[in-house]
Formats: C-alpha cells, sequence, structure tokens
C-alpha cells in the first residue's frame, strides 16, 4: 500500500472513530440528565404537551432504530415489532402511533426494558459505524448526526417535562438539592444600534443543520436597535405591579383570551407566599432573584411586556445577523447549571429568545426527502421562532441559523424577553 494509501486510510478511521465517540457521548447524555430522577419519575407525563422520561429515553432510541438501522442494515429485525406503534412520536408515513396525551399509561415496557432497548441498539449501532463502507459515509452519516441532534432536542426535551412534572407534585420536589449560586446583579442595560442593510441568513454549507435552516438567503433590515441583555425578574415585576396582566390594550387578541381562560396573572412557576414571589426550578422552589432574567414566558407575554415597555420583539434575522458576529460561548447545559443565570453572557444560551418572527419555511426550502422530511417542515403553521438555545441546551447542539420554534401559549420551555426597537 502506498503512503497515500496509508495516510487515507488513517484519516478515515480517525473520522470513524469521531464518529463512534460522539454516538456515545451524546447517548450516555441523555441517561445523566436521568440519573437524579426515582424510578416513580421515569412515568409522569404531568400535561399534554410534556412526555415520561421513559418514553423520551425509547422514542430517541427507536428514531436510530427506524431511520438508521432499518435504512442501512439489510435484513434488519426490529428489537420489538411493537415498539414502532408506542413510540412513534408523528412520523404518519410510517404508520400509526400511540397518541401523544396517554404516553403515561405504557407502564409497559418497564424502565429496565427501555434501558435494555437503549444498550441493544447501541451496539447495533456501533457495528454499523464501525464497518459501513466509505463509499456510503454521503449516506449514512448525515442520518446519523440527524439522530443525534434529534436525541440533543430531547435532552432538552428532558430539562423542561422533568421540571414540570415535579412542579406538578404539590410537594415540589427538586431535580437536585444542591444550589448553585444565585448572583444578585445583572448588566446595565444597554442598546445596540444597527444600520438599514441587506443581510444573509440561513445554512447552505456541507456541516450539519435542520432543514429548516436552509436555504441561505437575502433579507432587507431596516435601522434598529437591540437590547443587550434578556429582561431581568425586576423589570418584569414592574410590568406586573403596573397591572400588566389586567390590561387589555397590552395584549393580543388571542393572548388576552388565552390568559383570562387560564387565569394567568405571572410567568409560569411563579408563586407569591406571605408577600414574596418565589420560582420553581430543577432546584426547587427558590426566592425569586430579582436579577436573573425571566423565564419560562409565552409568546403572548412577551408581545404584552414589549409593547408595555414601548419596544417590540426582534425578528429572527435580526437575532441571527447579531449571533453570526459572535463566538458560541454563553450558559448552557454543559455548565451543570440548570437554571438562567445573573449576570452572564446572554447573547447564546442563558434563554430561548422569542421573535416576532412566525415559523414558515425560508425561500426555497425543502423539506428532507422520505419519512425524515415529517421532522420539521409540516409544523411550519401557527409557531413563533425563538433563537440562541438556553441553559438546557448543549453548547454543541447551537449554531447562529438554529431556529427553535413553539405555539405562543408555550412557556414550559426555557424561553425569555429581548427588547427591539426600530430607529
Ligand atoms: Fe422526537
Amino acid at each position: 500500500m502506498s503512503s497515500i494509501n496509508i495516510k487515507n486510510q488513517f484519516k478515515q478511521e480517525v473520522r470513524r472513530q469521531k464518529l463512534i465517540d460522539l454516538y456515545q457521548r451524546v447517548r450516555d447524555q441523555s441517561e445523566e440528565i436521568c440519573l437524579p430522577l426515582c424510578m416513580d419519575d421515569y412515568q409522569i407525563q404531568s400535561t399534554m404537551e410534556t412526555s415520561p422520561p421513559k418514553w423520551h429515553l425509547a422514542h430517541v432510541t427507536w428514531f436510530f432504530e427506524t431511520f438508521v438501522l432499518k435504512d442501512f442494515v439489510p435484513g434488519y429485525l426490529p428489537w420489538n415489532a411493537n415498539y414502532n406503534y408506542i413510540f412513534n412520536s408523528y412520523y404518519q408515513t410510517i404508520g400509526d402511533m400511540h397518541a401523544r396525551t396517554n404516553r403515561d399509561v405504557l407502564s409497559r415496557p418497564t424502565i429496565e426494558e427501555v434501558y435494555q432497548y437503549r444498550f441493544g441498539i447501541n451496539e447495533q449501532m456501533v457495528d454499523l459505524l464501525t464497518t459501513f463502507d466509505e463509499s456510503q459515509w454521503q449516506k449514512i452519516v448525515p442520518r446519523i448526526l440527524l439522530g443525534l441532534n434529534h436525541e440533543q432536542q430531547h435532552q432538552e426535551l428532558l430539562f423542561m417535562d422533568i421540571k414540570h412534572n415535579l412542579w406538578s407534585n404539590p410537594l415540589r420536589p427538586a431535580y437536585l438539592d444542591s444550589h448553585p449560586q444565585n448572583r444578585d446583579s445583572s448588566a446595565e442595560l444597554s442598546w445596540e444600534s444597527r444600520e438599514p442593510g441587506l443581510v444573509t441568513i440561513g445554512q447552505d454549507d456541507d456541516s450539519f443543520a435542520f432543514d429548516n435552516e436552509r436555504p441561505k438567503h437575502k433579507i432587507w433590515l431596516e435601522p434598529h436597535q437591540l437590547c443587550s441583555r434578556l429582561i431581568t425578574n425586576a423589570e418584569y415585576l414592574d410590568f406586573m405591579e403596573d397591572r400588566g396582566y389586567q390590561r387589555p390594550e397590552l395584549w393580543l387578541s388571542d393572548g388576552w383570551s388565552h390568559i383570562k381562560n387560564k387565569h394567568w396573572k405571572s410567568p409560569l412557576y411563579w408563586e407569591c407566599q406571605d408577600g414574596k414571589w418565589h420560582e420553581f426550578t430543577l432546584y426547587g422552589l427558590e426566592t425569586l432573584n430579582p436579577s436573573a432574567p425571566v423565564s419560562h414566558i409565552s409568546y403572548y407575554e412577551a408581545d404584552a411586556f414589549a409593547h408595555w415597555a414601548g419596544k417590540r420583539l426582534p425578528l429572527e434575522a435580526e437575532l441571527e445577523t447579531k449571533l453570526l458576529e459572535l463566538p458560541i460561548q454563553g450558559h448552557f447545559s454543559d455548565s451543570g447549571i440548570y437554571r438562567p443565570q445573573a449576570g452572564v453572557g446572554q447573547n447564546y444560551g442563558s434563554l430561548w429568545e422569542w421573535t416576532a418572527s412566525p415559523y414558515v419555511g425560508y425561500p426555497g426550502f425543502k423539506p428532507l426527502p422520505g419519512s425524515v422530511g415529517e421532522y420539521n417542515g409540516k409544523f411550519m403553521c401557527n409557531q413563533w421562532v425563538l433563537r440562541g438555545g438556553s441553559c438546557v441546551t448543549p453548547l454543541d447542539h447551537i449554531r447562529p441559523t438554529y431556529r427553535n420554534f413553539f405555539y405562543p401559549h408555550d412557556r414550559w420551555q426555557f424561553a425569555g424577553i429581548r427588547l427591539a426597537e426600530d430607529l
């Protein structure tokens, strides 16, 4: 073998080993998130938007089985023929599925069986990763990266759902017993102005990105300024004390109907005890830190706050243009602190930022071919884009082009408010 061939083979083995290491690391992280849970916690589904942790662990495994092993291992036999029905989330082209709202009735398979499922699929995945022919790299690897990014999205969902599940228990149990230090000062609020101009957003290169981030395209931005940091609890309290939740003129019509129907008078997880505000966190009920960014805010609340402040929410292109100029640094789940902190960098991480941009396909958007085309595109209706990542997002999951999306009434995700203003 020539020295060039040996070099190439070595390069191929290194990149293959890197992929195997990445696969194992991401899969391990999901299990690590569940380590503080007791057995009963795995089964809880406190509201229709959430899923039991056990279901998350199985569903992400089903994703690898369905979209990698079945597609790329000749003659693959399913681990359990029933799992396709109970762990399919929303892929209509794959087949019928168990109702999302009733995932908590799945007391079987047991959590032990779900872990066996995970380990069994991991073995077969590592086998595939070790042996697949280099000529298939372009076909298999994007699918594996999709599976890994999908699992990272479910890692964030695990934190969100575990928090909601624990909060729904009147004993308000904590996910973790420690209390990370709470800083008591936030940075001074300032404004950064932006010239008008044609900007380019979206993704076109070969690196991993979801289909909803593609293609790259141009957008005209009018002159505007962006607030230097997220809105704090203290600033949100000013809005509440100014009767923010009682003044219909501040609210979108749908938002006003929603807060009246749901009797919302504060952000999710806030509780007033003896005249003092507290906030439920993954560390249990804590005294509200006025300097920390206000979190678990719906689009309706973010918009009403902006209206009250005489500002507006940013457009997604405005945030992406800013993020493209900055290193990806901030408060992510890798820090091990699973609540937003006062005074830390808030461009990336900390909290997802609601934008005033509807979640629709970019000009030229094409869903991925096949069943994985159901991943994003079919949800482009009635939802709004959020940007930047949060304290429960893994650092290596985020990109400046990343588009998260939720319904305007959703607020169990780690979402906050950044303001913008036209100039
Ligand atoms: Fe999923």
